[in-house]
């Protein structure tokens, strides 16, 4: 990896725009239920404020419209979060892109956090007339969000053309290091977990890394699609209808690859409150929502787990948010911390999920990034990463 580090960038007096990933997991009433990421974006931060910068940091945090505001996707309660880390006071600017009064108001020393850049229009979409704008706020662009480092949109690509100097931050820059040596000659077999709610953004990544693993064990809304392609039940649980086909071509192309789940705690309703039915897939009924996988299927995966060399894991197997619904993940979480492999997890849901059945310390490396990782780990660049790369040679 070829790309300049903040670390070697003279940033006194200079105006910085951090995009950090602080994407984190909420509760019902927006609380912050897990502040990994936040805190893992800390040292960028605190580096660039020691060494005199004025600095401006933006994330994205989950998925919300283009174009108008809404409270619950605000990071007003990251603000809070980071102003309780660094002991300082840390100002939410909403309506930043064109710069104003509160630019000229942040002083050498200072920070601001710029609210969530997917509220604006061509975020998402890499547009280059906002990466311009955006660009204009600073000297330096510092990308330390690792865990966003697979989408090229404006705050994570568009905006390194533009500005006078583009660095990877130590977070960014730390996580390339560390996985790119964990990955580069694995123990075998290597076994991977994909699971969690993000179905199709995943869906498509998993035929390369199907090739690349030794077991791909799926969970959550994927493991759904795994069951219809292989015509099994899931009643009205989330799944992907549209992506059954590229399912069925990964089970045709890797026949025993992908374990399918035989059983599952099922629900009425996705509620906290649900009443838990564990069923064989075959008895899922029309009106049954898949919420966990069951302990015949969990099993079998903990054998594979105990087995493994290597073990990369991002995304819950059920929704362990719900304690009747939480078992899958923490026998998962179990399996997984008492294997002798190499074990690497990520994510936000992910390492929620690690420190709340408190395995954490037994797990060998924890990366803040989920979906990102396992884009690494099918052997891509990560779009944000070929653009540092591609300004550090220019
Ligand atoms: C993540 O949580 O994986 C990253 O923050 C990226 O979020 P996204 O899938 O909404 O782009
Ligand atoms: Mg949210």
């Amino acid at each position: 990896m070829n790309v300049l580090r903040l670390s070697d960038v003279d940033v006194r007096g200079k105006r910085v725009f951090i995009r950090a990933d602080l994407n984190v997991p909420q509760g019902d009433n927006g609380a912050i239920t897990d502040d990994t990421r936040i805190r893992a974006s800390v040292p960028a931060i605190r580096d660039c404020l020691a060494r005199g910068a004025a600095v401006m940091v933006t994330s994205h945090l989950g998925r919300p419209k283009e174009g108008e505001w809404n409270a619950a996707d605000s990071l007003a309660p990251v603000a809070q979060r980071l102003s309780e880390l660094l002991g300082v006071p840390v100002p939410l600017v909403k309506d930043w892109v064109d710069g104003g009064a509160w630019q000229g108001a942040l002083k050498p020393g200072q920070l601001a956090l710029l609210e969530n850049c997917r509220f604006n229009k061509g975020e998402k979409k890499d547009d280059d007339a906002l990466a311009r704008k955006m660009a204009k706020l600073c000297d330096v662009y510092c990308n330390d969000a690792f865990g966003t480092a697979h989408r090229a949109e404006a705050t994570t690509h568009g905006i390194a053309k533009f500005t006078p100097v583009a660095c990877a931050g130590p977070l960014m820059a730390g996580e390339l290091d560390a996985l790119g040596k964990a990955l580069a000659h694995p123990a075998r077999p290597l076994v991977a977990i994909v699971g969690g709610a993000k179905v199709s953004t995943k869906l498509t990544v998993l035929k390369t890394l199907a090739a690349k693993v030794d077991v791909l064990i799926v969970g959550g809304g994927i493991a759904n699609t795994f069951v219809l392609a292989a015509h099994g039940r899931i009643g009205k649980s989330l799944a992907e209808p549209d992506l059954v086909g590229e399912a069925q071509a990964i089970l045709d192309a890797f026949p025993g690859k992908v374990p399918i789940p035989v059983d599952a705690v099922c629900a009425k309703e996705f509620s906290a409150t649900a009443v838990p039915t564990l069923k064989a897939i075959e008895n899922i009924e029309p009106d049954d929502l898949i919420l966990d996988l069951g302990p015949s299927s969990v099993a079998v995966l903990a054998t594979i787990i105990a087995k493994a060399g290597t073990i990369v894991w991002n995304g819950p197997i059920g929704v362990f948010e719900f304690g009747a619904f939480a078992g899958g993940t923490k026998a998962l979480a179990e399996a997984v911390a008492a294997s002798a492999a190499f074990s690497i997890a990520g994510g936000g849901d992910t390492i929620a999920a690690i420190n709340k059945f408190g395995v954490a310390d037994r797990i060998s490396y924890i990366s803040t990034a989920g979906g990102a990782f396992l884009e690494f780990l099918e052997g891509k660049t990560l779009p944000a990463v070929a653009m540092l790369e591609s300004r550090a040679s220019a």
